[in-house]
């Protein structure tokens, strides 16, 4: 029986069960069977979660991008390794196979040598999604530098906070990038936020719109000029298991956003293994996912984790609104894509278009379907499960996080029976528990509690760059011995898991992580507020939006509210990014607040969700008199 490849239901458990009763053993056969290592490891796994310090594969040696690509030239050279499908239609896809993938990367990694990146520097990528992204975090790998990717729908001040934060050298970039219909300036964002940025000394940049944009002498370079004049090869820079791999921001519900660190060894096993597992891929299979490499599902799923198992996967730089509501349904066509992996939120946004849309194509081709991002809800995997999958394709709803690197709970298609909004069984090598409030673990099924995970496993993030307290105090605080998660479940009779939602100030967006406190510090920039707070409300396509009480320094009646309102997003949106906008603003006199002057988000989101009845006791607040205004004057 090999451990890397489960295929039904028999062989889940007793795979789960070996991997639970000795997961050294476990993890170490994984890694035996199905990699290259320069040296292996002289242990496995060291962890202590009170530090917290985890360790895997300690004293092994080997580089990721020997093990994305270069071991499979010998027998998948001509394999297409990358198809990329341009936003526009009429522009024709991309076959890029491995041997090509090998001497892109190769390229791209002497140009950063020449720029004078070395092992252990940060480089910030800042790219549309196109080929040049996942080569640029390849070539980064390939000499031993972190990159730290930045989502470029993000904006100039979220881009130079995360740049400085991790001390960034270099930033990579394009003139600018294609969204649907639209045109999008990114290298004018990179020239506002390098104001802020002395750290920087050199801006690589891809052409892809073609555009007049300024290039500042001495610091911004054309890339293919330098990729046209590099060598074809180079060697892979060998390192250390533990050694940073890249470095990825996430929002907190507190604070300035957390760079999380993966590192070498065990990010790769992990991410290959769930990729092969969760999937199923079988080696002629076309994969795609929808996500953006600018997320960990990009990273972990559109380029370690395919390319490692020598897959076939899809880059896709639109959108799935153009030119029209069938693109996504087009292009699976077109690839012939087997497993398709996406996020709820695109899934009710498309539900909602006509049918024809979906029933034009030739969706013959799909055998597994993904979901990822946040809970689906139970009519948008009926719609995902009839029209797409017709009913004879598996949805796989796969819980994890940024922190996590891989997928952690998730049915195995084929083998778990699935039942919606339920991700079902934890993956091989992850221990779940469901904590009380009192800090105990619930065992047993039919409970409910917040998940923890309390063993470690090889793709969990070792730190927040430069903060490692901070680390500590997020994720082994709330719980001895235990990595928290922030989100609640359920485990129903059998043991199923489904995952309830956020139980901290985290607020999930269209399937993107956004913390209250950086949009309540946008929102409080605005010379006429004096004081905010946002909750989320269930919404139909975004599953949550975001919902903002403001209190004024002056009462509004003199200023438009409409005016003001928009200008509040307008400063949201330069601070962090279209994506935090608020949909709905209500102006108020004041904020529920407790005794010791903390806001109670708690009656703040009941009453934009129209829970008026339970508020709970708020005789203990010190101004119970401002809830009734608050709910009289509900938007
Ligand atoms: C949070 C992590 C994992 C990559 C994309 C998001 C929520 C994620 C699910 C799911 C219910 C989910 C959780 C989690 N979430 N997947 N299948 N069902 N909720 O990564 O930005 O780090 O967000 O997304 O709340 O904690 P992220």
């Amino acid at each position: 029986m090999s451990n890397y490849h489960i295929k039904h239901l028999e062989e889940y458990y007793q795979v789960y069960r070996k991997s639970v009763r000795d997961p050294e053993n476990f993890w170490e056969e994984v890694a035996e069977e199905h990699f290259l290592w320069r040296k292996k490891w002289d242990k496995v796994l060291s962890w202590d979660f009170t530090k917290p310090e985890v360790k895997w594969y300690e004293g092994a040696q080997l580089n990721i991008t020997e093990n994305c690509i270069d071991r499979h030239l010998t027998t998948r050279g001509e394999k297409t390794a990358i198809i990329f499908e341009p936003n526009n239609p009429d522009e024709e896809a991309e076959h890029i196979t491995y041997r090509q993938l090998h001497e892109r990367v190769c390229e791209f990694a002497n140009v950063l040598k020449d720029q004078g990146v070395k092992k252990g520097d940060r480089v910030c990528i800042y790219l549309p999604m196109i080929p040049e992204l996942a080569i640029s975090l390849l070539a980064c790998a390939r000499i031993g530098a972190i990159h730290s990717v930045v989502f470029a729908g993000f904006s100039s001040t979220a881009l130079s906070t995360r740049i400085n934060d991790s001390d960034c050298k270099m930033v990579i970039t394009s003139d600018g990038s294609y969204r649907g219909g639209k045109e999008i300036d990114l290298k004018g964002i990179v020239d506002e936020a390098l104001h802020d940025c002395p750290g920087v000394k050199t801006v690589l940049v891809a052409k892809r719109i073609n555009s007049d944009i300024a290039m500042k002498e001495g610091r911004d370079k054309w890339l293919q000029p330098l990729l046209d004049e590099a060598y074809r090869d180079c060697v892979p820079e060998i390192m250390d298991a533990e050694d940073p791999l890249f470095i990825l921001y996430t929002s907190g519900s507190t604070g300035k956003p957390k760079g999380m660190l993966h590192t070498t060894a065990g990010y790769m096993v992990y991410t290959a293994y769930t990729f092969k597992n969760v999937f199923q891929y079988r080696e002629k299979d076309v994969y795609w996912c929808t996500a953006d490499i600018g997320w960990i599902t990009g990273h972990s799923y559109i380029v370690y984790g395919p390319l490692a198992n020598g897959a076939t996967t899809v880059l896709f730089e639109g959108v799935p609104s153009y030119p029209d509501f069938g693109r996504f349904w087009e292009i699976i066509e077109k690839h012939k894509v087997n497993q398709f992996y996406t996020a709820p939120t695109a899934i009710r946004a498309l539900a909602k278009e006509s049918l024809d849309f979906v029933e034009k194509h030739d969706l013959s081709s799909i055998k597994v379907l993904g979901t990822v991002g946040e809970p689906i809800n139970e009519e948008a995997w009926h719609w995902y499960n009839v029209n797409v999958g017709k009913k004879k394709s598996p949805i796989v709803d796969t819980w994890w996080q940024t922190e996590t690197g891989g997928i952690m709970i998730s049915p195995i298609p084929y083998a778990t029976p699935t039942i919606p909004t339920y991700a079902t069984l934890p993956l091989p090598g992850v221990q779940p528990a469901l904590m009380d409030e009192n800090g105990n673990e619930i065992k047993g099924n039919q409970v409910d509690g917040r998940l923890c995970i309390k063993f470690p496993w090889p793709a969990m993030a070792r730190t927040i760059w430069g903060n490692h307290q901070r680390y500590k105090d997020t994720y082994f605080s709330a719980y001895e011995n235990k990595y928290f998660t922030g989100d609640g479940a359920l485990r129903d009779e059998v043991g199923y898991y489904r995952i309830t939602g956020r139980v901290d100030d985290v607020i999930i967006v269209s399937g993107h992580n956004l913390g209250t406190a950086p949009i309540e510090d946008a929102i409080n920039e605005h010379p006429a507020v004096a004081e905010s707070a946002i909750v989320g409300f269930p919404h139909d396509i975004k599953g949550s939006a975001l919902y903002g009480y403001v209190i004024l320094k002056v009462t509004g009646e003199s200023r438009d509210q409409n005016n003001l309102r928009k200008e509040i997003n307008q400063i949201i949106t330069e601070q962090i990014g279209p994506i935090a906008k608020l949909d709905k603003i209500q102006f108020t006199s004041g904020l529920p607040k407790t005794r010791s002057g903390k806001i109670m988000r708690r009656i703040l989101r009941k009453i934009a969700c129209n829970e008026m009845e339970n508020l709970g006791d708020t005789s203990t607040l010190l101004n119970p008199e401002v809830v009734q205004e608050i709910i009289e004057n509900k938007l």
